[in-house]
């Protein structure tokens, strides 16, 4: 069976996601992360439809697999593979939680694990800010939270660090991320 392609898949994904996911931030950080991960393939020559579905569909699961950790991630690429995606964006959905046993290999796999945090880090720099937008969110201030472990304990950095494994440097890498997001500001609800 051929692979569907990933940007004619965009919209049974989204469909999906809106069946599966009631939590507003969690769909918002999945195009959070379908933002940074096509940028992410642009800035490495990748398919930016390919990586950006990775980023969307990563969490669709989150909320069928509470009871079981594990499943996170696992059930996800399932969905996905059942509606025509490829097995490289399949991988990846399932590599980004280490408890399913999927390791992460592909540079997909590795963006996908480190555009996951980054999201968060850059949703909390946003939120804590008294206009809580994106648009005066800097980058010095993103290095500065980056480094305050007290900030936003639950992103975990080293996830972030593993951009360096895709040739990125971390200030670039948050550069991409930020500018990712600021480019759908209202889609976030953090305009
Ligand atoms: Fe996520």
């Amino acid at each position: 069976m051929h692979a569907t392609s990933p940007a004619a898949l965009r919209p049974q994904v989204l469909a999906l996601i809106d069946e599966e996911v009631a939590n507003e931030n969690l769909r918002r950080h999945m195009l959070a992360c379908e933002a940074i991960m096509r940028a992410l393939a642009q800035r490495l020559d990748e398919d930016p439809d390919e990586w950006g579905l990775a980023g969307l569909g990563h969490d669709l699961d989150a909320e069928l697999t509470e009871d079981d950790a594990s499943r996170h991630g696992a059930v996800a690429a399932q969905k996905i593979t059942e509606l025509g995606g490829s097995a490289e964006v399949a991988h990846a959905v399932a590599a980004h939680n280490d408890l399913t046993g999927v390791a992460a290999a592909s540079p997909m796999d590795v963006a996908l694990i480190a555009a996951d945090q980054l999201s968060g880090l850059i949703t909390a720099a946003a939120l804590i800010r008294p206009d809580k937008s994106l648009a005066q969110v800097r980058l010095k201030s993103l290095r500065k939270r980056y480094r305050e472990t007290a900030f936003a304990r639950g992103v975990d950095r080293e996830s972030i660090a593993r951009c360096q494994e895709l040739g990125l440097d971390l200030e670039e890498f948050m550069s991409i991320g930020l500018a990712a997001m600021q480019g759908i500001a209202g889609e976030l609800g953090l305009e």
